[in-house]
């Protein structure tokens, strides 16, 4: 059993050294992304994939994320890799997008759910990357129980699972994660990209990152038809995209900046408040956020969701920010865990 004192090792040479032996030797490791911590397991053993499940709490037949050390890894866990897929591998990794690809017939069906797809990301944070290259390709979770927060600080992992990791696992703390929310995942089976979960990479991004380069004219055209199809909100397939994933115990409520003046002073008094800087202060709430832009908005969220939590408040009350760029992914999330924080989809 970890604790959040003895559990994380620092994020040096020989914290890096001695989770890549963690994982050679079948155990698990909180790993720091970009994003937000894994739960990682080396994603050739099985017995070690399978205690990812058991310690989340997660159905088997949720695939994992395969993290890998270089883009050329992919050819390893995918095949039939259409040429859009490999210019968004170009353009955009290392960093915060997985893809989903025809996974080989030798890739694990552990790893994919059973599904005949494989979802790979390769992590940008040097850490991660750093592990990954020494141990070899691990399968990563978010750090947290199935339906819960993803963690974006190494303690937050030994609060979130501490008590179901055993001696041999160990978190590493790479500090606060510099996203602080999940990679953008696109759906690289059909003849176009299709984003499954919104991210910091834009559906924009994707698109423009997909045309090949130069861009041809049916690529522009395929983009004045909206060439990235938006994520149907009950795709079955990612769990993150269940209604009631990434849900605190408190409830959520999310608000137009301009409704924040109706609120009561006896609900203020009793909610923790994440709002932009610019919306006036509710000056009678007892905890407030507030964020300097919209990813600062992104690596805050998941903090201020946990912080209810643990202060006992009877809401969260999140302003809503506006629906462009990483906009689109927060507001994803928050409404997730307004849904989940009813008791839906637990
Ligand atoms: O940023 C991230 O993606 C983080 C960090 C640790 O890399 N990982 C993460 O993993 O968020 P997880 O397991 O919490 O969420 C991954 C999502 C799940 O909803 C899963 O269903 C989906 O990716 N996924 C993985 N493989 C897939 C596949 N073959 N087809 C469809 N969805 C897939
Ligand atoms: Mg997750």
């Amino acid at each position: 059993m970890l604790t959040p004192t003895n559990a994380a090792v620092a994020c040096d040479a020989d914290g890096i050294a001695r989770a890549a032996a963690a994982l050679r030797a079948g155990q698990l490791v909180g790993l720091p992304t970009e994003t937000v911590y894994g739960l990682a397991a080396d994603a050739g053993n099985p017995a070690a994939v399978s205690r990812i499940f058991a310690v989340k709490g997660r159905p088997a037949d949720h695939p994992l994320i395969v993290h890998l050390a270089d883009a050329a890894d992919v050819d390893d866990w995918a095949q039939d890799i259409p040429d859009y897929a490999r210019q968004l591998a170009a353009r955009l990794w290392p960093g915060p997008l997985t893809l989903v690809l025809p996974a080989r017939d030798e890739t694990s069906r552990l790893l994919t759910g059973g599904q005949d797809t494989v979802g790979l990301r390769v992590p940008a944070h040097p850490a991660a990357h750093a592990v990954i290259a020494s141990a070899g390709a691990v399968a990563a979770p978010s750090a947290n129980r199935f339906g819960r927060v993803s963690p974006t600080r190494a303690a937050d992992v030994a609060a979130e699972l501490g008590g179901a990791l055993e001696p041999g696992d160990l978190v590493l703390d790479g500090g606060d994660c510099s996203i602080g929310i999940e990679s953008t995942i696109v759906d690289c089976t059909g003849d176009r990209p299709r984003v499954l979960r919104p991210g910091f990479y834009s559906d924009e991004l994707i698109t423009q990152s997909a045309a090949a380069a130069p861009e041809s004219a049916a690529a522009e055209d395929r983009r004045a038809a909206g060439a990235v199809a938006s994520t149907a909100s009950t795709q079955p397939r990612v769990s993150g995209s269940l209604p009631g994933h990434y849900a605190p115990a408190t409830p959520v409520r999310i608000i137009d900046a301009a409704d924040l003046a109706t609120i009561t002073r006896e609900r203020l008094q009793e909610a923790l408040v994440i709002t932009p800087r610019e919306t006036a202060p509710p000056s009678p709430a007892a905890h407030v956020v507030e964020v300097s832009d919209d990813l600062d908005y992104a690596r805050m969220l998941y903090g201020a969701l946990r912080q209810a939590d643990e202060l006992g408040v009877a809401e969260v009350i999140a302003v809503a920010p506006r629906a462009e760029g990483i906009g689109v992914a927060i507001l994803d999330r928050l409404s997730r865990a307004e849904h989940g924080s009813n008791g839906a989809d637990r």
